[in-house]
Formats: C-alpha cells, structure tokens, sequence
C-alpha cells in the first residue's frame, strides 16, 4: 500500500500583502527576515514567509498561493527550472538563465517569471569593487547557479570567461548557449595550463558537503579576487583554499543573496531597499 504525500496547505495573512519564498528545504532561509527588513526600512506592511513544498507539488502550491491573492514568490532549490516552466510570461533574462526565482501575479492571474541572481551577484561585486570588464574570469561549475549568472557576468564584457566543471559536457553545453561572449569550457584537469585569472567564481554545491574541486594553485595570484557563490556560518572551504593561495580577496554568497532580494523586492513594491545594513546584521556585525 503506498503512502500519499500529506496535502500542502498554505495559509496567508488576510491583513497584509502576502509573499513567500517556496523550496525545499526551505526552514533556514534568510529570506523571510531580508524581505521584513527592507518592508520595515520602506515603512510598508508585508507578511512574507517561508513554505516547504512536498517535491511534486510545486505547480499546485503555486496555484494555491495565486487563488488566495498572494502578490509575489521567490523560488529556491530545487524548483527555479519548474518555475520557468511553469510561468504564462518570462523577462528577458530568467528565459537566458533558463530558470525563474521571482515569480510576480498580474492582474489577470496571469504567472509572470524573473530572474534576479545573476544582477544580485553582478550588483555585489560592483559594490565591492570587483569590475569583470576586460578581466580573465573563470567560473567552476556548470550547473543551474551558474547558468542564472552567466547573462548579467557577459554582459560586464570581459576579456574572457573560462568555464571549468567536474563533468566536461555540460560546461561544452554553457559555453555554447553563450557563444559569442568569449565563454570556453575547460576541463577542470586542464585548468593548470590557463594561468592566473583576475576573478574566480565558485559557482559548484561541492562546498555545501565541506568538499573541493581538485584545482591548481596557478591560477590564483596575489591580485585574484576569490567569490563563492554559497556561505555559511564560517568560512567556506573555497575561500579558505583561495586565502591559504595568496588570492588578494575572498567574497562569500552574502552579498549575492540579499542583492538579489533587493531586486525582487523593487520589482514588487517599487522601493529600492539599502543593503548594506541588511547584510551586517546578517553577519552579526
Ligand atoms: P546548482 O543548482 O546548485 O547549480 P546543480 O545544477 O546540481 O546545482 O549543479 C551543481 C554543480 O556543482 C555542478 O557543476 C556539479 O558538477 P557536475 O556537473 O560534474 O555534477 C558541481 N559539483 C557538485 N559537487 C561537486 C564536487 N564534489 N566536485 C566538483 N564539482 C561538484
């Protein structure tokens, strides 16, 4: 005899304009104290929560979400490729990305799909002074973190973007879809042969089990600038690994997350949030 899947039921506050961020798992996201942050900073009433989704059962959350008048969703792991799936309309830059983490309701009930990680990330390294115009950057891994980013990053024209992942195809694959950027793929066994890059992204999920791609210690110099697209409580291993090889900066995925946050909340609420405090009280600081 199987067992069905207990029915989602989602409740929403009928006080306020409602928002949440579906995934799965989903209890430790920050998004929920980022989105009250900036409501509070713009003096706007919002209830914005947190809803794990049984896996399967994403298309009827959305939906159930939709008929009882919520006004907005972010989308996390492991559902951004079923959200672009799902939506009536897509913006420009989440059909690139081929993949949606802000989901906006029209009017009409219509789904409407964006994309805000890539300028989350784009707008991180420009507030930490990191340009990619005319650089050599290289991007580990060729999953769907990386293929939310790689629009926003060409368009910062850089010299030259490498990328490297465990599994050669699917970097071939990347590259392909963004030809004409000068996007290569690499090997990770090759990357010795490459040199130094200006900038290294961390785009793999390798660090969330404490673990390392096997890479060479040539293509870090003292001017590297070192960005890991995840973080945690303490210091990822990426970054531990850049710092221990010279690299003049190391930059966790902090910044990207409430970058990107910032955005999808301009898209709904039409304010601007200011940042900068936001990330130093999630650092504690
Ligand atoms: P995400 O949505 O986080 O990008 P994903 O699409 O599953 O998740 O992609 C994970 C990426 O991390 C891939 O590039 C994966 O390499 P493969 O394509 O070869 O699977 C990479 N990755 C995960 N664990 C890794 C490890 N231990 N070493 C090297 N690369 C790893």
């Amino acid at each position: 005899m199987s067992i069905e899947p207990a029915k989602l039921k989602i409740a929403l506050d009928s006080d306020r304009d409602n928002y949440a961020v579906m995934g799965n798992p989903v209890a430790h996201s920050k998004s929920p104290i980022i989105h009250q942050t900036f409501a509070d900073q713009a003096g706007q009433e919002l209830f914005y929560q947190a809803i794990h989704v049984p896996k399967g059962q994403f298309g009827e959350a959305i939906n159930q979400f939709r008929t009882m008048e919520g006004k907005g969703l972010n989308v996390t792991v492991p559902f951004k490729e079923e959200a672009y799936k799902l939506c009536d309309h897509l913006s420009f830059r989440s059909s690139v990305a081929m993949a949606v983490n802000t989901i906006i309701f029209s009017a009409d009930g219509g789904i409407i799909g964006d994309n805000t990680d890539g300028v989350g990330l784009s707008v991180d390294l420009m507030k930490n002074k990191i340009s990619l115009q005319g650089r050599r950057v290289l991007i580990l891994g060729a999953g769907g973190a990386v293929r939310g980013v790689l629009g926003p990053l060409c368009d910062q024209r850089p010299e030259q973007i490498v990328i490297a992942n465990r599994t050669m195809s699917k970097a071939e694959t990347l590259a392909a879809h963004f030809k004409g950027n000068n996007v290569s793929a690499c090997d990770l066994d090759k990357l010795g042969n490459l040199g130094a890059f200006d900038v290294i992204i961390n785009g793999t999920s390798s660090g969330l089990n404490g673990e390392l791609p096997p890479l060479p210690i040539s293509i870090v110099s003292t001017d590297t600038c070192c960005y890991d697209m995840v973080y945690g409580d303490t210091e990822t291993v990426f970054n531990q690994w850049a710092k221990e090889n010279g690299a003049r900066m190391t930059l966790d995925g902090l910044g990207m997350l409430v970058e990107q946050a910032a955005e999808a909340f301009y898209i709904w609420r039409g304010v601007k949030p200011e940042t900068g405090p936001v990330i130093k009280m999630l650092r504690g600081k």
